[in-house]
């Protein structure tokens, strides 16, 4: 069965082809450049290039696939969670396309996407984990700029939220100490990468919600720490940091931002243990929590799923296909007509 994935949910126009869970073609188009100059995602810029690059973004995953639109079996597009006018642009060119070569469309979570993100093989086989009716439930951990959540999977389709952040995501707390640091931007990966020249123990930094009695995290507290600490290292802005300083407290707010998450996640696996954990979203890329995860993971006697390339964990199509391509091997896939399609900015698993 082939799939036409479609995901326009920030700042990524991404298009993929996909047979089954089977990666065909993934093509990403990233507006990067285009936002660095603001220091963040413009809404409205994002919509503009999204329009702009789809048409192109559909004919390079087409080509890669060797398929046309005519061997097209369904359509998932990405109606939500996102920016309002980022997700309309998809959410409409999938209509379009439906009516026009009469597909099947179905509307995926952005976040069922990222949760499923390491069932997607690549073509020739590699990676891809197919969960079994047996198999449930699964824990997904889903660590993204926009969400940090924990998911209990009963079945596809059957999702429970048991932990999430009460403030800033993961991704969105590396993102604001990179800036802090003056590291760029996205600044999320670069600062991971100095991270691991620094000293963890060099400054205590505190593991936010220990005793909070849930599985809920918070980075506010974490961020607000981090801004005293460098504010007392460059004597309130009159000295810049060393470059041992700044690998310091990188790998300082790294730990801690890890260390809170790994926190709950212990307390997760005791209560439900779940025999398969599933590693989702932009910071799975994180070389030390897949480290850590994985440690976790052989303690609890569960087996932890990792997308098989880095492209898997970023804002991309293929995701959304499999998310959908799982659905349908399992009977729950819901598709809509075409006119009924909407973009659902704030849409929770
Ligand atoms: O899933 P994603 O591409 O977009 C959202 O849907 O949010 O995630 C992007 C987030 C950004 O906050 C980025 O800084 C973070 O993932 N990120 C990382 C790493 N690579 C990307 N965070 C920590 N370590 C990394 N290696
Ligand atoms: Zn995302």
């Amino acid at each position: 069965m082939y799939i036409l994935g479609i995901d326009t949910s920030c700042d990524d126009t991404s298009v993929a082809i996909t047979d089954g869970t089977r990666i065909l073609a993934n093509s990403i188009s990233s507006q990067d450049q285009i936002h660095r100059e603001w220091g963040g995602v413009v809404p409205i810029l994002a919509k503009r290039e999204h329009e702009a690059q789809f048409a192109r973004v559909l004919e390079i995953a087409l080509k890669r696939a060797g398929l046309t639109l005519k061997s097209i079996d369904l359509i998932a597009v990405t109606e939500g969670p996102g920016l309002a006018p980022a997700l309309e642009v998809g959410v409409r060119k999938a209509a379009e396309l439906a009516q026009q070569y009469t597909i099947p469309v179905v509307p995926i979570n952005h976040m069922e996407g990222h949760l499923f993100s390491s069932c997607a093989s690549s073509r020739n086989g590699k990676g891809g984990f197919v969960p079994q009716p047996a198999d449930f439930p699964l824990l997904g951990i889903l660590v993204s700029g926009g969400h940090t959540e924990f998911v209990l999977v009963d079945g596809i389709g059957q999702y429970r939220i048991v932990g999430q952040t009460v403030d800033d995501a993961l991704g969105e707390a590396y993102d604001k100490i990179a800036r802090l640091l003056n590291l760029g931007y996205p600044g999320g990966s670069l600062l991971a990468q100095l991270a691991n020249e620094g000293n963890p123990q060099a400054y205590p930094l505190p593991i936010a919600m220990r005793q909070s009695g849930d599985l809920n995290v918070s980075y506010s507290g974490l961020k607000t720490a981090t801004v005293k600490l460098v504010k007392q290292l460059t004597d309130d802005g009159k000295k810049i940091l060393t470059r041992q300083e700044i690998t310091d407290v990188a790998a300082s707010f790294q730990r801690a931002a890890l260390e809170t998450l790994l926190n709950k996640l212990r307390q997760a696996v005791k209560l439900y243990q779940p025999k398969h954990l599933l590693l989702g979203g932009g910071v799975a890329a994180n070389a030390v929590l897949r480290q850590e995860l994985r440690a976790l993971a052989k303690t609890a006697n569960a087996q932890l799923h990792v997308p098989y390339t880095l492209k898997l964990c970023r804002d991309n199509a293929a995701m959304i296909a499999t998310a959908a391509s799982l659905r349908q091997q399992f009977g729950v896939l819901q598709t809509v007509e075409p006119e009924k399609l909407d973009r659902r900015p704030r849409w929770s698993l």
